[in-house]
């Protein structure tokens, strides 16, 4: 059966030169509640669907156009995702790479990354959050100047997670993190965009009861100061969770059916990075040539032949 023509998204081309150029894609923990599967394999490398997971947080920050990534992990499975990765030349993008000794809070990333970081503004993705959909909340949130931009997502179960409470405005005015009883259904996804303040405001922050410097934290830090936009992400956009066996189970279920009915793969870091303008179909055309014989192969080179 022929597969329908891959089309350029020219929408993408828009976002291009977006002001904000750095993120940092936090990879580490233990991958505990993953547990016998993160054994030898780190939670961020294990297969969804057809894809190891990294690919989808990379994907989407290639896909807000930022091209200077710092991937922070433990010390064990760094070497592993450089391998994967490498310094990203391949996608037209620049990759360094930081340890994170010991997984003591997901804001910690700005105080390991405070040298890559400088004196800019930059964006934050964990590096088990799948979005799929159409990213131009990402984008416009990238134009950001000042303050801080989070999101919220409607979720059945709030309690695992960040929370943020609105008022009727639709303003944000609370936060917590794993509430017992949430204020509201609105989940905060692993998905942040700060100012050139973040080091700063990381350095006074202190440890929580379980020993880390919490992301919720810092988004309290901006919303005390009234500079922390909270935008809700619409139901078109999916959401998806990987944190237990049934959760990485169904986001692979998720991406496997939209890819089969589509013809075209999510997260697909060579056409991603074609598709952004970050590499040329010659250089593309050069990677295909060193991949192994197999559908992935074949999906690049239809990308290129139906350009
Ligand atoms: O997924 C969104 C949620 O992520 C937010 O709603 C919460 O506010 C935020 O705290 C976080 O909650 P989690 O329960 O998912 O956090 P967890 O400790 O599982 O860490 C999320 C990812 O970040 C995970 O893949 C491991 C990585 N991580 C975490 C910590 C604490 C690190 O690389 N280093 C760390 O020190």
């Amino acid at each position: 059966m022929r597969m329908p023509a891959v089309r350029f998204d020219r929408a993408l081309n828009s976002v291009r030169n977006v002001p904000m150029t750095k993120a940092i894609l936090l990879a580490g923990g233990a991958g505990t509640r993953l547990f016998p599967l993160t054994t030898i394999v780190c939670k961020q490398l294990l297969p969804v669907y057809d894809k190891p997971m990294i690919c989808y947080p990379l994907a989407t920050l290639m896909l807000g156009g930022l091209r200077e990534i710092l991937i922070i992990s433990t010390p064990k499975d760094l070497p592993m995702l450089r391998e994967f990765l490498g310094d990203g030349s391949r996608f037209g993008i620049e990759l360094k790479y930081a340890e994170q000794p010991k997984p003591e809070g997901i804001a910690q990333a700005f105080l390991i990354g405070a040298k890559f970081v400088g004196g800019a503004g930059v964006s934050l993705i964990l590096g088990d959050n799948i979005f799929y959909g159409k990213l131009d909340f990402y984008r416009e949130a990238l134009a950001l100047k000042q303050g801080a931009c989070i999101f919220g997502y409607q979720v059945r179960d709030p309690q695992r997670y960040g929370v943020v409470e609105f008022d009727r405005d639709g303003k944000a005015i609370s936060l917590e993190e794993k509430p017992k009883h949430p204020r509201s259904q609105f989940a905060v996804p692993g998905l942040y965009i700060f100012d050139d303040r973040v080091v700063e405001f990381c350095r006074e922050l202190k440890p929580s009861a379980r020993g880390e410097i919490e992301i919720t934290d810092l988004n309290l830090q901006y919303l005390k100061r009234g500079e922390l936009r909270v935008k809700q992400l619409g139901r078109g956009i999916a959401w998806l969770d990987t944190g237990t066996p049934t959760s990485l189970l169904e986001a692979s279920n998720y991406i496997a059916t939209i890819e089969h009915r589509q013809g075209m793969k999510i997260a697909c870091l060579e056409e991603i990075a074609l598709r952004m303008g970050f590499i040329d179909a010659r250089k593309l055309m050069a990677l295909i040539d060193r991949l192994p014989k197999g559908e992935y192969r074949e999906y690049l080179q239809r990308v290129v032949d139906e350009g």
